[in-house]
C-alpha cells in the first residue's frame, strides 16, 4: 500500500514538461512595452513551480517566480518595477512583459521553468526599435555632378538607407557608412554622386522596414535652380512614412508644434482691421491674381533660362504640363454646414470657414474644423485652399482630409502657426519648408498610390507628401480648420 502511494506521488512529481516560445523573436518600440510569450507543454498548471527569467546573468533575474509569487527586490535592479508575468499560470503560460523598454533591454531572454525534478528553457530574443531623425542632404557640386550626401542618425537596430530616382528605380551605391554612438544608437550616412540629367529629383529613404521608413527628397538640378540649392536643407521634401497613427497616439490628436523652432516675429498687417470688415466673400479674387502670377513665373522660368540648360527649360515645361492638367481636374468642393461647430461660422458663398469669436487663451481644441461636403472614395483628385492673404493675415490653420467621424488615424493634414511655420500632423517637430509665405494650397488625393500632396500654388513647388498606408476604401473629406487666433477664413478655392 505504502509502495503504492509512494510510485504514483514519483510519477505525479516526475511528470515531465517542455518550454516553448511561440516566436524566437520579439521586436517593440523604445519606450514601449514587450511580452515575451513563454508556455509549457503540455500545459501543465505552473503556480507550484519555479519560473525564472534571466539574460546573461542566470543569479541575477529578470525576474523571479517561487514559492508562489514572484520575489520582490531580487535579481537585477534595472527591471525592477518593469518586469512581471503576464499569462495564466495554471495554463502552463509563464510570458514575460516588459515595461518602459529601455535600449539595454535588447537582448536574449531565457525563460527557465522548474518542477521539483524536471525543469526546461528556452530563449527569445527581444529587440527594441528606436526611430532615427529625417535624412539630411547636403550638396557639393563636381564638375557636371553633384556630389549628394544623406546622413540620418539615431536607429536602432541598423537600419537601411536606400537611394531612389523619380520613377522609384534603385541607385546603388558603395558609399555607406555606419557608426554606433555609445547608447548603441546607429546613424548611417550615404553619398553619391548624381547627374541632375538623369532624374528630376532622387530620394533617400532610411528606415527598419516597410512601415518605419523616413524618406527625404532632394532636387539636385543645376542651372537655374542652383541659387535655390545653396542653402541644401531647404527645398527639399519629406515624406513620412513613419505610422500615421503611432504619432499621433503619442502626440494627441491634433498636436502642436515645438515652440522653441525659431521664431521670427513678423510685423502683423491685419492686427488693426476691425472684424466686421474682413474680407470674407473676398477671397477669390486674391487668388485669382496669384493665379495670374504662377503663369508669369512659369513664363519666366523658362524664358531667360533657355540657354542656360536644356534640362531646366524642359523640366519647366514639363512643369507646366503636369501644372495644366491638375488644373483641369480642379474638384469644386463646399462646406458641409452639418460639421461646422462653434466657434466657427461658414461664409456666405459656402465655401469657406471663419472663427466668430477669437480666442487666445489655451483651449482644448485650437484647431477646430469642418469638412466638405464631398467625399473621395477612388482615383486622384485635386482640390485648392485659400488659407491666408497676401498680407499674411493668418497666423493659424489646418488643412488635409479625414474620414467621417474625424479619428486620429485618418486625419492626415498640415498645420500651420506663426511661430513654426507649417508642420505635418504626423510629427509636429518638423517643420516644412516652404520658399516663402503660402496663401493657396493644392491637395492631390491619390488613391492608387495612397498618398496625399501639398502644393504651394503661388509658387507652384510641391510642400510635403504623406504616404498613406493604411488608407481604406471609405470615404475621404477634405478637411479645414482657421485656427482660433485670428477671424480671417480658409476657404476652397474653387
Ligand atoms: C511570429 O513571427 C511570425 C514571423 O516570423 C509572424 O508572422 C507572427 O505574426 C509572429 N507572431 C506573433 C504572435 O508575434
Ligand atoms: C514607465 O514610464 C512612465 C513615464 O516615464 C511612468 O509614468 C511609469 O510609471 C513607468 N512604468 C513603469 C512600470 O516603470
Ligand atoms: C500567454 O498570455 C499572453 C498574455 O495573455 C499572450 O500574449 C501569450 O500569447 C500567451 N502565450 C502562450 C505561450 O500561451
Ligand atoms: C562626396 O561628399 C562626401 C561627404 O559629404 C565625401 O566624403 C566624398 O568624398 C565626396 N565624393 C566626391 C567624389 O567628391
Amino acid at each position: 500500500m505504502l509502495l503504492i502511494f509512494i510510485a504514483s506521488a514519483l510519477t505525479f512529481s516526475a511528470a515531465e514538461f517542455s518550454v516553448f516560445v511561440p516566436n524566437g523573436s520579439v521586436s517593440e518600440r523604445l519606450g514601449s512595452s514587450a511580452v515575451l510569450p513563454c508556455g509549457l507543454s503540455p500545459a501543465l498548471n505552473a503556480k507550484m513551480f519555479d519560473v525564472r527569467w534571466h539574460k546573461n546573468d542566470y543569479n541575477n533575474p529578470v525576474l523571479l517566480y517561487k514559492d508562489l509569487k514572484v520575489q520582490e527586490n531580487t535579481g537585477d535592479p534595472q527591471y525592477r518595477g518593469r518586469a512581471s508575468l503576464i499569462g495564466e499560470l495554471e495554463k502552463g503560460n509563464v510570458s514575460l512583459k516588459l515595461e518602459n523598454l529601455t535600449l539595454t533591454d535588447r537582448g536574449e531572454y531565457v525563460c527557465f521553468v522548474q518542477s521539483v525534478t524536471w525543469y526546461e528553457k528556452a530563449s527569445v530574443n527581444l529587440i527594441v526599435r528606436a526611430l532615427g531623425s529625417s535624412p539630411l542632404f547636403s550638396l557639393a557640386e563636381v564638375g557636371d555632378q553633384v556630389n549628394v550626401s544623406c546622413a540620418s542618425g539615431g536607429w536602432s537596430p541598423k537600419p537601411t538607407l536606400t537611394w531612389r530616382d523619380k520613377r522609384g528605380r534603385e541607385l546603388t551605391t558603395s558609399h555607406i557608412h555606419y557608426k554606433t554612438d555609445p547608447e548603441g544608437l546607429v546613424s548611417v550616412s550615404s553619398w553619391l554622386l548624381f547627374s541632375p540629367s538623369e532624374s528630376e529629383w532622387i530620394s533617400c529613404s532610411v528606415g527598419l522596414s516597410d512601415q518605419e521608413m523616413i524618406d527625404s527628397r532632394v532636387l539636385p538640378v543645376k542651372g537655374f535652380w542652383r541659387e535655390a540649392f545653396i542653402s541644401i536643407l531647404v527645398f527639399s521634401l519629406i515624406i513620412i512614412v513613419i505610422l500615421t497613427a503611432l504619432l499621433l497616439k503619442r502626440q494627441g490628436f491634433l498636436p502642436h508644434c515645438s515652440f522653441q523652432k525659431n521664431a521670427k516675429a513678423t510685423v502683423n498687417l491685419c492686427e488693426s482691421v476691425p472684424a466686421e470688415a474682413l474680407p470674407l466673400t473676398g477671397t477669390s479674387k486674391i487668388s485669382e491674381e496669384n493665379g495670374d502670377s504662377v503663369k508669369e513665373k512659369i513664363a519666366s522660368d523658362s524664358g531667360p533660362h533657355t540657354g542656360v540648360s536644356s534640362q531646366s527649360s524642359v523640366s519647366a515645361k514639363e512643369r507646366l504640363l503636369v501644372w495644366n492638367k491638375l488644373k483641369k481636374q480642379k474638384v469644386k468642393l463646399i462646406v458641409d454646414p452639418g460639421t461646422c461647430h462653434r466657434p466657427l461660422t461658414v461664409t456666405q458663398d459656402g465655401t469657406g470657414v471663419y472663427c466668430g469669436q477669437v480666442n487666445t487663451s489655451n483651449s482644448a481644441d485650437t484647431f477646430p474644423h469642418v469638412l466638405s461636403k464631398e467625399g473621395f472614395s477612388s482615383e486622384q483628385k485635386y482640390w485648392e485652399v485659400t488659407v491666408d492673404l497676401k498680407t499674411k493675415c493668418k497666423l493659424s490653420w489646418c488643412v488635409g482630409v479625414t474620414q467621417k467621424p474625424p479619428t486620429k488615424e485618418t486625419l492626415t493634414a498640415l498645420y500651420y502657426e506663426e511661430r513654426c511655420g507649417i508642420y505635418p500632423s504626423t510629427d509636429p517637430h518638423i517643420q516644412i519648408p516652404a520658399e516663402d509665405h503660402v496663401t493657396t494650397l493644392g491637395l492631390i488625393l491619390d488613391f492608387k498610390h495612397k498618398t496625399l500632396s501639398f502644393i504651394n500654388v503661388d509658387k507652384q513647388s510641391h510642400l510635403h507628401t504623406f504616404r498613406m498606408n493604411n488608407m481604406s476604401n471609405n470615404k475621404y473629406f477634405a478637411l479645414m480648420s482657421p485656427g482660433i487666433k485670428d477671424c480671417y477664413p480658409v476657404s476652397f478655392h474653387n
